[in-house]
């Protein structure tokens, strides 16, 4: 069975010449390996030892590359606190990821860095957690509604290390309920929901000894396949949260058809893969708690809270077996004070990173923190590598819009949901200006009123946000007008499109040509009409912002026409040529290939657009 067929090390056992690796020796090490839940976790308490006379600054750690692509999060502690002393305290290291020369294939490495140098005949203790998703794999994949979920799980019952280890244990903590199998080594025991192998005793480095586990495992296995986080703070006392869930159940899948009949009745039986209910513990103070869908409001979610958090348990409208998805939102506002403060002039966020969801796997997480407009100098820092990058909200009444700072991480577990700080500067003046905009608008309206009531003379819209509103709706209804003129252009590249199958059925080369006659000369009609549009947003300061994507999407649009227009004209030619459709295939492919690129592209920046 390939399921079985173990990634097989094919150590290089040459020695690594990297001298870190000389002299430390591992004297004692518990691991243990936490299978309750879909996430993996797995604790190692190591004491390091340095054998040799040189100063030790780096610890490197393993892991099997088909353990590390599955990898979350890696997390390395040091415990000082020397002996029995209780007043121990924990450092957490900087762990990065390390390329020794000639390393053996199918291994990573990770190296540890050591506050200080270890010298000869000292020790530390180490305690090293990773977090692994996706790495249960539910055998047999797929189950029918009344079945429940197994799962395997492989790893090695040594523990696998670049430095000799003279003592070793492993634990493996199961859910309660049925172990269908496990690899039996000597020392090898299953006490009640508690696998243990070993100890086992002075082995040499890279020491690798497979062990898989069979067994049933009905946690809800909740997967968020993408989640968007908007986080907005509002100066006027409120953050408000909105999560968009995009959510699938990752275990086995289900097959068969559906009985609500048989679930409703058992339904712990008759589903006892299936999950029903989801919990999110949200900040206490947490208030206006919604839970919807793109049908209405979902009723049935509870909440509940005390004075450390808020818990909303909600349950979808169906529940979910595996493959099932669903899609739903959360909101809820919190109290501004509790977590935006005050340094250096300057003000910070200081918020939770993660989805509130309990052992939630979220594969990509955006999280969006929209500032208020005027925002400046603008920096977030996160504890761990994200992809960040700055965009622009617009709601009614804002004048520039607001900046928004979007951070994106894939593969995001519980563990990631540290505290993560925004910092910006604002001034203070312009948190008044869209109560003013407001305020000045209707004093103009009632000043436009009487001034019309009693001279007729024409309003004077002078009020500078006022203007600036106004130009804000003209560069807005320029960019809509814009797209409009664009989607034409893709339009008409359809239908320039669409003629070349027309072509290969019909033969007529003379109607295909006098299409791309005429969809060449709408396209020329167009170009013209967008060229005062771009001029007028190039010389706007308001579209400032946004002009950059116009241009790169008129560019593109133009970019795409032209090879749109070669790969035509090539294919009717060879058509005429009567070249075969294979040999036609391979002069245009490369052409298609940027032709498909493009289009993508464009696509993307007239949903961004559009969005204006
Ligand atoms: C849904 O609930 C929210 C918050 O309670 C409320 O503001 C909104 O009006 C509700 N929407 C519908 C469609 O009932
Ligand atoms: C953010 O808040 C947490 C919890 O209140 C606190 O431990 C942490 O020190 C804060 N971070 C900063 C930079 O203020």
């Amino acid at each position: 069975m390939r399921r079985f067929d173990l990634f097989v090390f094919a150590f290089a056992i040459a020695i690594l010449s990297s001298p870190v690796l000389s002299d430390l020796i591992i004297s004692k090490l518990d691991r243990r390996i936490d299978l309750t839940t879909q996430i993996v976790r797995a604790t190692t308490s190591l004491k390091v030892e340095n054998t040799g006379s040189d100063l030790v600054s780096e610890v490197l750690l393993t892991i099997p590359d088909n353990q590390a692509n599955h990898l979350a999060y890696l997390k390395a502690t040091l415990n000082e606190g020397k002996g029995k002393s209780k007043a121990s305290a924990s450092v957490s290291l900087p762990v990065e990821v390390y390329h020794p020369k000639d390393a053996p294939p199918s291994l990573t490495f990770y190296s540890i860095s050591l506050p200080k140098g270890l010298a000869k005949g000292d020790s530390l203790n180490l305690v090293v957690l990773a977090v692994y998703t996706h790495i249960l794999e539910p055998f047999p994949q797929k189950i029918s509604q009344a079945d429940i979920q197994l799962l395997l799980f492989q790893d090695s019952a040594h523990y696998l290390s670049p430095y000799p280890v003279k003592a070793q244990t492993l634990t493996v903590k199961l859910p309660d309920a049925r172990t269908e199998s496990y690899t039996k080594l000597e020392n090898t025991k299953l006490q009640g929901s508690e696998l243990k192998y070993g100890p086992y005793e002075n082995l040499p480095p890279f020491s690798y000894l497979p062990v898989v586990v069979h067994f049933e495992n009905n946690q809800p296995f909740a997967v968020a396949k993408e989640l968007v986080r908007e986080i907005e703070i509002s100066h006027w006392g409120n953050v408000q949260i909105t999560e968009h869930y995009s959510l699938v159940h990752g275990g086995a899948q289900s097959k068969g058809e559906f009985s609500r009949l048989d679930y409703q009745s058992r339904p712990y039986v008759r589903g006892a893969s299936a999950f029903r209910r989801l919990v999110a513990k949200l900040p206490p103070r947490a208030h206006s708690v919604y839970y919807r869908d793109e049908i209405g409001n979902i009723s049935t979610s509870s909440l509940w809270g005390d004075s450390k958090k808020t818990e909303l348990e909600i349950e979808p409208r169906y529940p979910m077996f595996g493959g099932w998805k669903t899609e739903f939102t959360i909101g809820y506002g919190l109290p501004l004070k509790d977590f935006l403060f005050g340094l250096d002039g300057k003000r910070f966020l200081n918020i939770t990173f993660g989805s509130p969801m309990n052992e939630l796997v979220v594969n990509t997480l955006f999280v969006k923190v929209v500032l208020p407009e005027g925002s400046k100098e603008i920096l977030a820092s996160v504890p761990f590598p994200v992809k960040q990058w700055q965009e622009i909200k617009v709601s009614h009444l804002d004048v520039a819009g607001r900046p928004v700072v979007v951070l994106e991480k894939s593969n995001v577990v519980p563990e990631h949901n540290e505290y993560f700080q925004v910092y910006y500067k604002f001034c203070s003046l312009s948190m008044f200006r869209e109560p003013l905009m407001l305020v000045s608008g209707f004093f103009l309206l009632f000043v436009a009123y009487i001034i019309y009531m009693r001279a007729d003379l024409s309003i004077s819209k002078s009020s500078a946000s006022y203007l600036a509103k106004l130009q804000w709706e003209e560069v807005q209804a320029t960019v809509q007008q814009l797209h409009k003129i664009v989607s034409r252009c893709l339009s008409a590249h359809d239908k320039l499109e669409a003629s070349l199958p027309d072509l290969s059925r019909t033969g007529d080369v003379q109607a295909c040509k006098a299409t791309r006659k005429s969809v060449d000369s709408l396209l020329k009609e167009l170009s013209k009409e967008l060229k005062p549009l771009v001029a007028f947003l190039q010389s706007s300061p308001q579209a400032s912002q946004i002009f950059p994507k116009v241009e790169e999407l008129v560019a593109k649009e133009r970019d795409l026409q032209e090879r749109l227009v070669a790969k035509h004209t090539t294919v009717v030619d060879c058509y005429e040529k009567k070249l075969g459709g294979r040999e036609i295939e391979n002069r245009i492919a490369s052409q298609q290939q940027k032709i498909t690129a493009l289009r993508q592209e464009i696509d993307d920046l007239m949903e961004f657009i559009d969005e204006i």
